[in-house]
């Protein structure tokens, strides 16, 4: 295992991500809660960081268990630490050392070196830069501008870069990780989606044993994959519930429940829509929505839990990103940690133990998980869907009616996405009933009805999002469908927003 210390560079991620696609398994934990070094750990690299090793408050870690002891590559902030505190000099650089630049100087007899073009790329984002190394510490890369890009210390496997090997543009960074990791410390690249598989089943075997464990399916790729692999362990002890909140898309309570029979699992399907669309009538607040969706689905889901005897476990699809902590902008101890539940937050008394079967994972590992799993390619392919479906899709408050017109006007779009073979190159799609009633004319009648906005976004995580240049014929296809097909609408519009400033959902 490779220990990533984070610093708190935007960077960090990325640099596990890498790692993972060089088959390494590797963990991040802040600089200032590092885990116990012990002989698992084969090598520790240092992260990136928004401070200057020059300030008063920057990090300042206690290396003692590390240095010279396992191998370790500092990156950037890790770099200029490695070198500000022992013996060199970090001072604030005169000329510009953000974006591309291009080795000028590559000593490639130094391990970590190998492969790396004399000319090739590499991304700097840094504002000090290393104006003195120490004695014993010898240069193996520079640009035209930056002398010490690179060094190595003499009778350690430590190692500094100022550029980052984990962006996509320093185009032979992928080699220079891979001489840490495989060269340098000596990992197998054993870390498979197989392999996963075999390991996580057997601690679930063992840490289960015969306990029942309850799981909250949502159709969607992590709870789905975080369920097989369950099953995988403990059969049918793992009883998982699928709740029809009345805001899924057309047919797919059925669809999805027919598709998790078929992968035997356990599943209990909860029709509960009126109970949703009770609470909901009459409410337009978008938050006020959101709440009264994620309470009545813990009513339900508690309501079926209570129904599997001595429940132990609950289980949820959590993944990395969700719950890595990540080193706050101070760097202090009040790191934040985002944490995110699948199933909304369960009631205290419930008293069940979680397990997160896929919290190490990176969302692409998950859906190579579930294919290693053999799960039905059409579900690990599946499009982000909010928790509280249409019900923030709806503008203003929801009924049983709306959400019908609205599941029509989507399964249009989202079957023509994919007949056109448009599918999987959007990120995200769907429709908003909006609330404008506009006239119209359909044959000799006038029209008095409702607008929809379809909405199609390119992104890789949601936070940014652009919106997806469908091609015309598409567009002015499924519009047509939509206002033919779909009594209730007659005026279709496409939502041309990015993310910022807007977001991806109207609510
Ligand atoms: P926004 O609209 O904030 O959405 O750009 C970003 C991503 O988050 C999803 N989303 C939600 N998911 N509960 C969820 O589980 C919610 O309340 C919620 N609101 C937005 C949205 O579909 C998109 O993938």
């Amino acid at each position: 295992m490779i220990l990533i210390l984070d610093f708190g560079s935007q960077y960090t991620q990325l640099i596990a991500r890498r790692l993972r696609e060089l088959n390494t398994y590797c963990e991040i934990h802040p600089w200032n809660k590092p885990p116990e070094i012990t002989s698992n750990i084969k090598g520790v690299i240092l992260s990136g960081s928004p401070f200057s090793t020059r300030d008063e408050k920057a990090p300042k870690p206690d290396l003692s268990a590390i240095k010279g002891k396992l191998p370790l590559l500092g990156v950037c902030f890790g770099a200029q630490y490695l070198a500000n505190n022992y013996g060199g000099e970090v001072l604030p650089s005169k000329i510009r050392e953000y974006g591309r630049a291009n080795l000028s100087f590559v000593d490639t007899s130094c391990t970590l070196m190998q492969n790396v073009g004399q000319h090739s790329q590499v991304w700097m984002s840094h504002g000090d830069t290393i104006a003195s190394l120490p004695d014993n510490y010898t240069v193996v890369c520079s640009t035209e501008d930056v002398a010490n890009a690179g060094y190595r210390i003499e009778g350690e496997k430590t190692y500094g870069i100022q550029f980052h090997p984990e962006v996509y543009h320093t185009t032979d960074g992928k080699h220079l990780l891979k001489n840490f990791v495989v060269d340098v410390c000596g990992c197998a690249q054993d870390w498979t989606p197989d392999a996963f598989v075999e390991t996580t089943v057997a601690d679930l075997k063992q840490k289960l044993g015969d306990d029942k464990v309850i799981l909250g399916l949502s159709g969607g790729v992590d709870s789905s994959v975080a369920a097989v692999l369950l099953h995988k362990a403990i059969g049918d002890h793992l009883h998982c519930i699928f709740v029809d909140n009345g805001l899924l898309r057309k047919d797919e309570f059925e669809q999805v429940l027919e598709s998790y029979k078929g992968m035997g699992l356990n599943v209990k399907g909860v029709d509960a829509k009126n109970k949703f669309y009770e609470a909901l009538k009459g409410e337009s607040d978008p938050e006020k929505k959101r709440k009264i969706i994620g309470r009545v689905f813990v009513e339900v889901f508690d309501d079926e839990s209570k129904k599997v005897e001595n429940a132990k476990w609950l289980g949820q699809g959590t993944i990395y990103p969700d719950v890595i902590e990540s080193v706050s902008a101070t760097g202090g101890p009040s790191a934040t940690i985002k944490s995110h539940h699948n199933v909304g937050g369960l009631p205290d008394y419930m008293k069940l133990q979680v397990v997160e079967p896929l919290k190490l994972l990176f969302k692409d590992e998950v859906r190579r998980v579930g294919k290693s799993l053999g799960i039905d390619p059409a579900i690990l392919g599946r499009h982000p869907f909010p928790g509280p479906g249409l019900g923030i899709r709806i503008l203003g408050d929801i009924t049983a009616e709306k959400v019908r017109i609205l599941q029509e006007a989507d399964s249009i779009f989202i079957n023509g996405l994919k007949k056109a073979g448009l599918y999987d190159e959007v990120w995200q799609a769907g429709v908003m009933l909006l609330p404008v009633q506009s006239v119209g004319v359909m044959g000799d009648e006038r029209t008095y009805e409702n607008a929809v906005a379809l909405r199609a976004v390119t992104s890789t995580d949601g936070m940014t999002a652009d919106w997806c240049h469908l091609p015309y014929e598409f567009l002015a296809k499924v519009s047509n469908d939509i206002i033919n097909k779909v009594k209730g609408i007659n005026r279709v519009t496409y939502d041309i927003s990015s993310k910022p400033p807007a977001t991806i959902e109207w609510e």
